[in-house]
């Protein structure tokens, strides 16, 4: 409106305006008509700044654009800024190097390269230092030999005896009845582990006085990290089967973002090793088809990675393969091929593994291995139970060996198998039955399952351990436990 006309408007109801309120009219564009109807009404002869303030319109408050961040209170997450420090030795992984080919040549070098790492391991004892090869026996004086059991056997009279083999011939060391330490020993010796004898020779057996393991020295002192900082063990999740514990392994992955309590230790979690069997697979066993939900071995893989790709991308992860993946059968097993798995090879935190495989975390030396061979040993050994897979896993590292009892093993140029150096984390899984021990400063740690107990298992009587997982501090060496089952 012009000023002339508003001038004129309100000299025609004889109303007066102040000159402020004249320009704030103009400003702020008030109504005039309203203006008027509101000072006849209040019988308003002059129209003041002041009373023209309700008129104001006041202009649509302008929308703000603002990034919301979900900040949860009071959660630390200190891994995020600490740098990964991981070391894959690529010597211990096979991927890449198989040359075996079944063929006779191939098992007489392995069993060959088997006895010289472990002989090797056990000259290292004071009183192995001078063990003589077997062809070189005598009656005269005591006698040291290294060996690998052919064959254990026990006499009707009590007497024990164990068929050594070295690269020189056969030996039968006697077992007397009344050496209950060696009666223990010869009860828990399995056939195709290298064992130390000392004793004396008896026409054509050797009388055993003490019987040696390679073993790891008593007192390994375990690295530890510098940073605060946890690794958290998985393995046999099972993806694909109907068993697979998706509610589980969901409040794990919400638990990892920062759901729930415990939050000191999610928000340290740099590392995650996972050990195997990942997948249900295809034709794994017989019938399997009826124990999956998902029978194809790409969506399986797809679906895994659906779920890892939610692990917060500063938590590495490393990734072995087990007996349901899809390698090879036969142990040491490379990394699982790029084409069935490629949703994991896409996700950038993502290291894959051969099986067995040893990882250096900050300098923690781990060692992750399936557990295929763990059956064998179980089944070997009377004392040992799928209920305490860590009591088995001792006997590995007695051993200095994952596949103790030959079974199924690919008989390459080199011995993976062999526990040359001695880890400060041994990691396996396949018994779904979670352990925790520590043996001569090694943290002996399995990490259960993700699925529930199968029907081969509840005909076996085994009760699995699922959703439940190993935490270790790495700084501190502090393991918990958490359970994420209903
Ligand atoms: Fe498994």
């Amino acid at each position: 409106m012009q000023r002339a006309k508003i001038s004129a408007e309100f000299s025609k109801n004889n109303l007066l305006v102040s000159s402020e309120g004249f320009e704030k009219i103009i400003k702020e564009k008030i109504d005039v008509a309203k203006v008027i109807l509101a000072a006849k009404e209040k019988n308003v002869w002059l129209v003041t700044d002041e009373f023209l303030q309700e008129f104001v319109v006041e202009p649509p408050k302008e929308e703000k654009e603002e990034k919301v961040e979900i900040i949860r209170k009071g959660r630390d997450i200190p891994a995020k800024d600490i740098e990964a420090d991981i070391k894959i030795d690529t010597d211990s992984d096979v991927t890449g190097k198989s040359t075996s080919e079944g063929v006779i040549e191939n098992f007489v070098e392995y069993f060959n390269q088997k006895y010289t790492e472990l002989a090797r391991i056990l000259r290292g004892r004071p009183n192995l230092r001078d063990a003589t090869l077997i062809k070189n026996v005598s009656d005269a004086a005591p006698v040291s030999v290294i060996g690998m059991v052919l064959a254990k056997r026990e006499s009707k009279r009590g007497f024990r005896f164990l068929d050594i083999e070295d690269p020189s011939g056969q030996l039968t060391v006697l077992i007397s009845q009344d050496k209950d330490h060696l009666v223990r020993i010869y009860d828990s010796t399995v056939t195709d582990e290298v064992i130390g004898v000392s004793g004396r020779m008896h026409k054509d057996l050797l009388i055993a006085e003490e019987i040696m393991q390679p073993d790891i020295p008593v007192n390994h002192k375990p690295n530890t990290a510098e940073e605060d900082v946890c690794l958290a063990c998985l393995s046999d999740m099972h993806v694909g089967s109907y068993l697979f514990l998706e509610k589980e392994f969901n409040s794990f992955l919400k638990w990892l973002a920062g759901d729930g309590n415990r939050n000191d230790l999610s928000g340290r979690i740099k590392y995650i090793t996972i050990a195997g069997d990942l997948v249900d697979g295809i034709g794994i066993y017989p019938n399997q088809e009826y124990d999956l939900a998902l029978p194809d071995i790409y969506k399986q893989y797809d679906m895994l990675g659906r779920f890892l790709e939610r692990i917060p991308d500063y938590i590495e992860v490393i990734i072995a393969p087990g007996n349901h993946d899809a390698v090879r059968r036969a142990e040491p097993e490379p990394q699982l091929p790029r084409d069935i798995c490629a949703p994991l090879y896409d996700l950038s935190n993502v290291h894959m593994v051969g099986n067995p495989a040893r990882v250096k975390l900050h300098g923690v030396d781990t060692l992750v291995y399936h557990g295929d061979s763990m059956d064998s040993l179980i089944s070997g050994i009377g004392t040992l139970s799928y209920s305490k897979p860590e009591t088995a896993m001792i006997e590995y590292l007695k051993r200095r060996h994952l596949a103790p009892v030959y079974n199924d093993i690919a008989p390459e140029t080199k011995d993976y198998m062999v526990i040359k150096e001695v880890p400060d984390i041994f990691h396996c899984g396949h018994v779904h039955a979670n352990g925790y021990t520590i043996y001569r400063g090694v943290h002996v740690i399995n990490s259960g399952t993700w699925q529930g107990q199968t029907k081969y298992q509840e005909r076996q009587g085994h009760m699995p351990t699922p959703a439940r997982l190993p935490v270790m501090n790495l700084e501190n060496h502090e393991v918990t436990v958490l359970h994420f089952g209903g």
